[in-house]
């Protein structure tokens, strides 16, 4: 199974292969921030700092939603991603 990690606490969760971050994170009420849930608001952005050439590639939406958030490269948003690797992510500057 995959897993994700996150930086801020080096904590560590298997999940089922395709399971959304976002559904992962609020049904575990784990540290990272939401808003819109939809991919419009920029404030899920992350960057996957392990593993991140496994996701699938970033849509043009998810894209111009990061540009509106964040200058840091490689960055995506939470709530779009569907994790299918293991990956380790940190809330992206914003
Ligand atoms: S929560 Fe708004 S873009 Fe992800």
């Amino acid at each position: 199974m995959p897993k994700i990690t996150f930086a801020s606490t080096g904590e560590s969760h298997e999940v089922p292969d395709g399971t959304r971050f976002l559904d992962f994170c609020q049904e575990n009420d784990l540290p990272h921030d939401f808003g819109c849930t939809v991919g419009s608001c920029g404030t899920c952005a992350l960057v996957v700092t392990e593993g991140g050439e496994s996701l699938a590639p970033i849509g043009d939406e998810e894209a111009e939603t990061v540009e509106m958030a964040t200058d840091e490269e490689g960055a995506r948003l939470g709530c779009q991603m569907v994790v299918n690797c293991d990956v380790t992510v940190r809330a992206a500057d914003v």
